[in-house]
This record gives structure tokens, C-alpha cells and sequence, in this order.
């Protein structure tokens, strides 16, 4: 999850980061069970079945799996559909929950057989506690130091056979002996909103929203691809026909409320267009570097990287050069902007 330094008031609608409270409890009741609910990732799911049918097979414990890709997409739904689907139970915890070596020992010693450890955030995990888990995971042993100094001995203990499933939005921030041991990893793609509209429905009828097939497929495009995100906009959406009394859902309505969200015809929010405009009329469409673009907008790097880059750059509107990142011709026209000739050569460099 991303920490960010805005207010609650500020904290755009469609930010697919850390979800507040009341969308925890939403975002439980709306979470898929079973691999056959979860909508998409088609690749991701061929592949889990084969693991998951061959270790129930043998009778053993899963392989250390790993989970990647941008906020809301699905990898803590599927850590607890693995678990499900493996009879196993779950502890959650994240990277920088872990903060000492100790507090993973305990946490492993008080797993049973079977159990799958779900770290979310596992970029964010410390040296010291990286350490006590590489052991743990190839050969299911704990190393404990007792002492300190010349006198130190080292115990190990045995661990039982468990299943760590890690996440993470920032692939690349993790050290490469912790990558590899993991037995297999998988990306979690942007959804089609095609596979958006089926979220939409399904949680349309979990929530008693009646929704009509325009309205899926407006709320579908608006979604920045990820089924959060859909949710998030089905929420507000039902909360303004509630308010406006009206039965049903259709377009018109889901419309008027995308707009009261400003929510734009491709689904970006003010923060996305602000980061665009930044580019754009202060650096004259880039390149302009992180950091830079960061201070002037008043964002973080990492809500930047994670959040908006990665849907923008989807949508062709950034382009990211080895100078730095740069505006598109097409960000210009979705702006109603004229695009400097240089433009298109930018994005060459
Ligand atoms: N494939 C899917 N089918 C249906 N609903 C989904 C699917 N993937 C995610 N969702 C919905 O989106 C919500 C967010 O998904 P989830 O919490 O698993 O994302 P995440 O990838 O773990 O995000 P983060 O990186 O922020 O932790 C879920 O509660 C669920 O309702
Ligand atoms: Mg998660």
C-alpha cells in the first residue's frame, strides 16, 4: 500500500491504492471465493490450477508462490482463493509489519503444516528478517542466534512445510535471492472491460444494485482496468441513484454520477489529468524526471510509478524516455490541447 501525504478530502475516488475501512469490508464481501469466480488473468489461473492439482495430488504443501502487479488487480483475492482451493489456512501480514527478525520467527513457528503465509508489500521487507527467510523457504528450517558476540551460537529449528505467497506492485525493488526462491511468479495483467462488465455485474447483484448492460460497460471503461476500481465506481454510482431515486442503473445515471466524480470519458481522475497538465504546461510535455514531476505536482514517487504511470502509459498519454517521462500527442488532444510539433519525436528519444 501506498502512503500518501494528501488529506482524506484530497484522496481522489479512484486512487486503486490502500482501500479505507468501509471499503475493506465491502471489498470482503465482493471478493471472488473460488478460482472459477475470479473473473480473467486466464494465463495466471491455467497455471495455478496445474500447481494446485499437483500438490493436492502428491499430498504436500504448495510451492512458494509470487504475485505481481498494480494495486487492486487481484493478488491478495487470489492468495485467499489458494488457500481456500488448498483446504489451508491463511496468516496475513505485510513487509512492513515485519519489522525484526522476531517477529517472523514467531510467526513462522506458529504455522502448522500446510499453512500458507501470506506477505503482502514483500518489497518492503528488511534485510535481517530477508535473511531469516531465505532458510526458511528453501529448506523449511529456522536459524536463531542466541547471544551476541564471540559467544553466540546458532540454533535451527524445524519449520513445517508451508506455503509463502508473496505480493507486491514493485517487482523490481526485490532482491534477487528472495525472487528466487520462489517456485513460480505471476504478473497480474490490466483487465479488458469486457472481463470489467462481468465484476461489475457480479458485484452489482452481491450489493442489490440493479444495473443495467449500458451502464457496465460505461462504468467498464472508466475503470482504469482494474476491478477496485470498478468496484469503487459501482459503489458511488448505486449511492447516487439511491439518492436520486432512481430503480435502475442505466447509463444516463451512471453518466451523471462518473461526472459528479470527475471521472473522465477514459477514467481519469483530477490527480491523473493534474500529472499530465503538470507535464505539459510547466515542463512544456517533458522529459522531465520522477522526482521533478513528483515536487511539482505534489505527489509521491511512488503513487506516481504505481498508480498513475503505469494506467497512463496503458492508455498511450505518457511515454516514458530515458530522459524522463513525456506528454503524447494524445494526452494533448484527450485535453482538448494542441500538441507542439516535437511532440511525437519526443517519445523516439
Ligand atoms: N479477478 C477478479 N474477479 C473479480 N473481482 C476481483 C478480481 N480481482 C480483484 N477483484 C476485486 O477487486 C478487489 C481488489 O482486489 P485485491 O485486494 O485482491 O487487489 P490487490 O492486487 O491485492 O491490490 P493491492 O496491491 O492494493 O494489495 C477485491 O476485493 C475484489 O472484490
Ligand atoms: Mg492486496
Amino acid at each position: 500500500m501506498i502512503k500518501s501525504n494528501k488529506t482524506a478530502e484530497d484522496a481522489a475516488p479512484l486512487d486503486a491504492s490502500a482501500p479505507d475501512a468501509e471499503e475493506i469490508i465491502i471489498e470482503q464481501t465482493l471478493r471472488p471465493q473460488t478460482l472459477l469466480e475470479y473473473v480473467g488473468q486466464e494465463a495466471v489461473k491455467n497455471n495455478l490450477n496445474i500447481v494446485l492439482t499437483a500438490a493436492k495430488q502428491r499430498g504436500e504443501a504448495l510451492e512458494h508462490l509470487l504475485f505481481y502487479g498494480p494495486p487492486g488487480l487481484g493478488k491478495t483475492t487470489l492468495a485467499f482463493i489458494i488457500a481456500r482451493e488448498m483446504g489451508s489456512n491463511i496468516k496475513v501480514t505485510s513487509g512492513p509489519a515485519i519489522e525484526k527478525a522476531g517477529d517472523l520467527a514467531s510467526l513462522l513457528t506458529n504455522l502448522s503444516e500446510g499453512d500458507v503465509l501470506f506477505i503482502d508489500e514483500i518489497h518492503r521487507l528488511n534485510k535481517a528478517v530477508e535473511e531469516i527467510l531465505y532458510p526458511a523457504m528453501e529448506d523449511h528450517v529456522l536459524d536463531i542466534i542466541l547471544g551476541k558476540g564471540p559467544g553466540a551460537r546458532s540454533i535451527r529449528m524445524e519449520l513445517p512445510k508451508f506455503t509463502l505467497i508473496g505480493a507486491t506492485t514493485r517487482i523490481g525493488l526485490l532482491s534477487s535471492p528472495l525472487r528466487d526462491r520462489f517456485g513460480a511468479t505471476y504478473r497480474l495483467e490490466y483487465y479488458e472491460p469486457k472481463e470489467l462488465q462481468k465484476i461489475i455485474f457480479r458485484s452489482g447483484k452481491i450489493l442489490g444494485a440493479n444495473i443495467q448492460a449500458d451502464a457496465a460497460e460505461e462504468l467498464s471503461t472508466r475503470s482504469r482496468f482494474t476491478p477496485r476500481i470498478a468496484n469503487r465506481l459501482l459503489k458511488r454510482v448505486r449511492d447516487f441513484a439511491q439518492v436520486h431515486s432512481h430503480d435502475t442503473i442505466n447509463q444516463e445515471v451512471a453518466k451523471k454520477a462518473l461526472e459528479l466524480l470527475e471521472v473522465d470519458g477514459m477514467g481519469l481522475d483530477k490527480n491523473d489529468r493534474r500529472i499530465l497538465e503538470t507535464l505539459i504546461h510547466k515542463f512544456r510535455g517533458g522529459p522531465v524526471g520522477l522526482n521533478t514531476l513528483a515536487a511539482a505536482t505534489g505527489e509521491e514517487e511512488d503513487t506516481i510509478t504505481d498508480i498513475h504511470e503505469p494506467f497512463l502509459i496503458r492508455l498511450g498519454f505518457l511515454a516514458k524516455t530515458p530522459k524522463g517521462r513525456v506528454a503524447t500527442e494524445t494526452a494533448y488532444k484527450h485535453l482538448g490541447l494542441t500538441p507542439p510539433p516535437s511532440t511525437e519525436q519526443k517519445t523516439l528519444l
